[in-house]
């Protein structure tokens, strides 16, 4: 059984992250979608209201064998506890690759057996980011087409009483 995990803030999930997990959930029989605990930037939305949130998004596409999931410490070690071959990264442009890089390497010589596999973002996800969809959103501009729409308003909300 092919099983991919796939890590991340999530601080808001946004329509890249939805088509990253689109694509992924096709090719795995099953993805975990695991939010970092205790990381060290000062998140807007707490990893409960996150996990809902991917929850909604999940059922509302009608995406199958996706699970999610919170977790802290490696990633590696995470993606051992859940039996994951596989981490899942999304790539947008190449000022990605850099950071994506010295990841895969410090996570290949944490655990050689475990492979990263990455999406390339849609050409008009490329500039899209959950901390641009933070700023956007808690200055007042409108988020819609940034984030799933069965959760715009919840996170529209959200950011306007930062
Ligand atoms: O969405 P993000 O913030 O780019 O996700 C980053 C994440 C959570 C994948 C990364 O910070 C991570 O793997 N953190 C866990 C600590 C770890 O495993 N470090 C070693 C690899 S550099």
């Amino acid at each position: 059984m092919k099983i991919g995990l796939y890590p991340g803030s999530f601080d808001p999930f946004t329509v890249g992250h939805l088509d990253v997990l689109w694509h992924a959930s096709s090719l795995f029989d099953r993805v975990y979608v695991s939010i970092l605990r205790n990381s060290a930037k000062q998140p807007v939305f707490t990893e409960e209201e996150r996990v809902d949130l991917i929850r909604k998004v999940i059922s509302d596409a009608g995406i199958d064998r996706v699970e999610v999931l919170t977790f802290d410490g490696l990633t590696v070690k995470h993606a051992k506890a859940l039996g994951a071959g596989y981490l899942i990264r999304g790539l947008r442009a190449i000022t990605d690759f850099e950071y994506e890089f010295s990841m895969d390497a410090l996570n290949r010589h944490l655990a050689p057996e475990i492979q990263t596999v990455y999406f390339m973002a849609k050409p008009e996800h490329s500039f899209l980011s959950s901390s641009k969809v933070r700023e956007i959103g808690s200055l007042g501009g409108s988020i819609h087409g940034l984030v799933p729409e069965c959760i715009e308003k919840m996170i529209t909300e959200r950011l306007a009483q930062q």
